[in-house]
């Protein structure tokens, strides 16, 4: 989602603004935006410079070109529209009635209508449809009543200001903000969206996310929430919310897991689809060591108490996210034993269950930033704490990819699945690295529980650590017949994706990646339902995805495959080679393993399959349209 960038030092900045945005490209947008402050030779007052543009960062980098603005300080915006259109006029930055004063901002104002009405009534003309607008002129006004008083146009009054407005807004916010009479100053603050600020040498900088930053510095320190900065050429000073200084020590950015590269692919997504094998093996090596007991080995931050006494288990999550803990909730209830349910976060904030005792509830989330995940975490964590009741007390775990982000700082217990920076906006490797953290945590209770034998445990660890070689066969199969038959189904308009037991969450992912990067609206079913009501959609334009791995449902749902087959669906298995199979007009064979693994195998194919068919159609696959990698808002 939105993103910000900004830098304050002693050269020209507006090209190291636009490498910074570059790298926050991948969480999705639709406009652009730079404010530089273009410092007067003559006196202390500087010149603000604005460039905005519709769409992709290259249209704002040309204008940039043909015109560099100019200034040692400066900021930076992505915007995915929330708002008001992706247009110009409402891209960031924003200003004050009087031009002197620039705003970018993530989030969401709450209480912008109400703001704004007050703004209206003394006089003020709002010129974009944004909730953003108000801030600026907000400042704008406090700033007037600053300089009436008194105060001298510096930094100093800047931050008074800006700390004065905050107090007003009501939502979520990360903002950077610069003013014209004070060229020496740049301002960031942050209320519940994420901004870390950057150490360089001579120049210091603040962004909504760590890669943004790692070209130019790697030191660095998030903001905590409402905290306030003030950078100046000279250094930063950090404020809390009451306005005390902070003092904390930055933090050493170690190795080059955020800085993306493409290699030889054609897209990220592409990389990150073949990086998969390896990122199975580091978690193996990881987790599942051979020559540990495994009680000892799944060294994941849970306690004896929650593996004991626990009864049973509550899962937030949205997306891609909440399918890899559909397939968790089936093998924790299945193989381990526990009790699991799974939620739609976004639904969980509105609608909770009553609360129930001994309860473990899970956050999973790739980005560690998604608002409605974080937010049914807080709720949980509220109301569990307001009761004074051991038995309700909140355990809870996160699952994500980024320990840098709100998850990692607000939550106690994170697994961090380790897949490494993850560009394409479609979640691939960061989905089998949730799923993988399931399979740790379903051994683990399994184990403590004593619900399986100790060789059914020895099994199923045994099969984990088979699946690095046969995802790597199964990529290298499947990438090119995906290729092969992509061009087929350029003209679908709809798809339908059935799975049964443990496979059926990997037919909603398998109908999630394809709507997402290739804009065809596909939908996944349990098997069984298909004949309940989907089944009327079927005719030879519609293909049928079945996924049936041998297991107690693979008959069931070569059955149920057949009903489509009878309705001239063309039909695509998931399947083992063997009988039954030639029902398939196409095939992507698995190899023979044990259900419980499947859905690391399963999930492949249809990735690929997802992916040839939007390169076939020349989609952006990495970047899909309205989507984002962050989902920052409500
Ligand atoms: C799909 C996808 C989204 C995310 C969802 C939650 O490819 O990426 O559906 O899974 O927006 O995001 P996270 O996992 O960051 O909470």
């Amino acid at each position: 989602m939105c993103g910000i960038f900004a830098v304050i030092g002693s050269r020209e900045v507006s090209s190291i603004i636009l490498d910074g945005l570059r790298k926050l490209e991948y969480r999705g947008y639709d406009s652009a935006g730079i404010a530089t402050i273009d410092r007067s030779k003559t006196d202390q007052i500087g010149k603000l410079n604005i460039i905005k543009s519709k769409g992709k960062l290259i249209k704002l980098a040309n204008l940039i070109k043909e015109k560099p603005p100019q200034g040692h300080v400066g900021i930076g915006h992505t915007r995915w529209a929330t708002h008001g259109k992706p247009n110009e006029r409402n891209s960031h930055p924003h200003l004050d009635s009087l031009a002197q004063i620039a705003v970018v901002q993530n989030g969401i104002i709450e209480n912008y209508r109400d703001l704004s009405k007050s703004l209206k009534l003394k006089g003020i003309k709002l010129t974009s449809e944004t909730d953003t607008e108000i801030i600026p002129h907000l400042i704008g006004l406090e700033i007037e009543q600053s300089l009436a008083n008194g105060l001298s146009p510096n930094g100093q009054t800047l931050l008074i200001a800006v700390q004065k407005v905050l107090t007003l807004l009501k939502g979520t916010y990360a903002i950077a903000v610069i003013w014209s009479k004070a060229p020496n100053a740049l301002v960031v603050a942050s209320g519940q969206a994420p901004l870390v600020l950057g150490f360089g040498e001579g120049e210091f900088f603040c962004a909504s996310d760590i890669p943004a930053l790692a070209e130019f510095t790697r030191t660095f320190l998030p903001l905590e929430d409402h905290e306030i900065a003030l950078l100046t050429p000279l250094g930063i000073e950090l404020y809390d919310v009451d306005g005390n200084r902070q003092h904390r020590p930055p933090s050493l950015l170690e190795g080059t897991e955020l800085t993306a590269d493409k290699k030889n692919f054609r897209h990220f997504m592409l990389k990150e689809i073949y990086e998969q094998p390896e990122k199975t093996q580091f978690w193996i090596d990881r987790f599942l060591p051979m020559d540990l007991p495994l009680k000892n080995s799944l060294t994941f931050p849970i306690s004896t108490y929650v593996l004991e006494k626990i009864e049973q288990i509550q899962i937030l999550a949205c997306g891609t996210s909440r399918h890899a803990a559909m397939v968790g909730a089936y093998l924790l209830e299945q193989f381990a034993g526990v009790s699991t349910k799974v939620y739609f976060a976004s639904e969980f904030r509105y609608a909770p269950p009553p609360l129930s005792p001994n309860t473990l509830t899970i956050g999973v989330s790739q980005s560690g930033e998604t608002a409605d995940t974080l937010a049914a975490l807080r709720m949980e964590k509220d109301r569990r704490d307001s009761i004074n009741d051991a038995n309700f007390s909140f355990h809870h775990l996160g699952i994500t990819n980024r320990i840098d982000s709100s998850f990692g700082r607000e939550l106690d217990n994170v697994i961090d699945i380790g897949s490494g920076i993850e560009i394409g906006v479609a979640a691939t490797k960061t989905f089998l690295g949730q799923m993988l953290s399931f399979y740790g945590l379903t051994l683990l209770f399994a184990s403590y529980r004593q619900k399986r034998t100790p060789q059914e445990i020895l099994d199923l660890s045994n099969d984990l650590r088979l699946i690095p070689k046969q995802q790597t066969d199964l990529i290298k199969k499947h990438d090119s017949l995906s290729r092969e038959i992509a061009h087929m189904f350029v003209e679908t308009k709809d798809v339908i994706f059935l799975g049964r037991g443990i496979n059926y969450p990997i037919a909603l992912e398998g109908a999630l990646k394809l709507k997402e990067i290739s804009y065809i609206h596909a939908q996944g079913y349990p098997a069984g339902e298909l004949k309940h009501g989907p089944i009327a959609l079927l005719d030879k334009h519609v293909p049928v995805v079945s996924i049936a791995p041998p297991g107690v449902v693979y008959e069931k749902v070569l059955s149920n495959s057949q009903e489509a087959k009878a309705r001239d669906a063309r039909l695509i298995g998931v399947s083992t080679s063997g009988q039954g199979a030639e029902m398939f007009d196409e095939l992507f064979t698995i190899p023979k393993v044990s259900e419980w693994v499947s859905p690391l195998l399963t999930v492949v194919p249809l990735q690929l399959f997802s992916y040839h068919i939007a390169a076939h159609k020349g989609l952006d696959v990495d970047q899909p349209r309205n989507l984002a990698k962050s989902v920052t808002v409500e």
